[in-house]
């Protein structure tokens, strides 16, 4: 059972039983974007999300490439972004997790891969992220980005204070968001302090915008992204200002909404 609604803005809510339901009505809008494209020999743009939001997207992707037969040979993606300071062999990178939840286990092209190297060098930073932006641009633009929601109403890395206009950058991470990573890390000092990430803008402008929710921890943000008029202060509220925004929520994420 699943129910649909708008807010007051443009926003789309799709209300799930659970994540697994909404994986897969993730998963099948994915799918067939991808089908569609494969039979037209065009790419598939994907931007992705890492943490613990997606797993069960990327698991119902695996499956249907392997029951399915869907290909990702024509699947460009673009990720959100990445610890600074991680080497990608670091079982806490996104890199890391990125090939060990997808990647490893479809048929895409390493070349087609992308994600913000977290070992480029302070003094090319800025540089480094101008080139991550033109190769979206390059690639034709994302045609889905897939994002999760932190507490401090952070997507991507894009902390409180991230405006509207912000591109692919070096940012400080949140104390609350460091914190939440702190069990994964075993402790928050383990917790890298500064991170790149796409910026608002770069989201913004993907064609489809899929944010996922799952559990009562993020009822109380989910619903604040809805209400306040959107600010740099939460900067999840953005999403407000695109055209096809749909949020996939579980009725535990759902909670606290109206
Ligand atoms: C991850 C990302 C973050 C997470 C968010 C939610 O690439 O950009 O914004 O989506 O922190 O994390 P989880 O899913 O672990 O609750």
């Amino acid at each position: 059972m699943n129910s649909e609604s708008r807010s007051s803005q443009k926003i789309k809510i799709v209300t799930c039983q659970d994540a697994d339901e909404a994986s897969e009505r993730v998963a099948r809008k994915v799918i067939s974007l991808i089908r569609e494209r494969n039979e037209a020999s065009r790419p598939t743009v994907l931007g992705l999300a890492t943490g613990s939001t997606p797993i069960l997207l990327y698991k119902k992707l695996i499956q249907a490439h392997r029951e399915e037969g869907l290909s990702f040979k024509n699947v460009i993606t673009f990720n959100l972004d990445e610890y600074l300071g991680l080497d990608k062999s670091h079982p806490k990178s996104y890199w890391h997790f990125m090939h060990s939840q997808l990647f490893n286990h479809i048929d895409i092209d390493p070349e087609n891969i992308h994600i913000p190297d977290g070992n480029v060098p302070e003094d090319s930073v800025s540089e480094y992220c101008k080139d991550y932006e033109a190769c979206i641009e390059t690639a034709g633009g994302l045609d889905i980005q897939i994002v999760g929601i932190g507490r401090t109403g952070h997507i991507g890395f894009n902390e409180p204070g991230s405006t509207v206009d912000s591109i692919t950058r070096m940012v400080t991470l949140d104390p609350l968001t460091r914190k939440d990573a702190a069990h994964s890390f075993g402790g928050e000092a383990a917790v890298p302090t500064h991170a790149i990430t796409m910026g608002v803008s770069t989201i913004l402008k993907s064609r489809s915008i899929y944010l996922l929710a799952w559990g009562a921890a993020k009822a109380e943000i989910v619903a604040k992204t809805l209400k306040v008029d959107p600010t740099d202060m939460l900067p999840a509220s953005f999403l407000q200002q695109h055209e096809a925004t749909t949020f996939f929520v579980d009725h535990a994420a759902a909670s606290a909404l109206n």
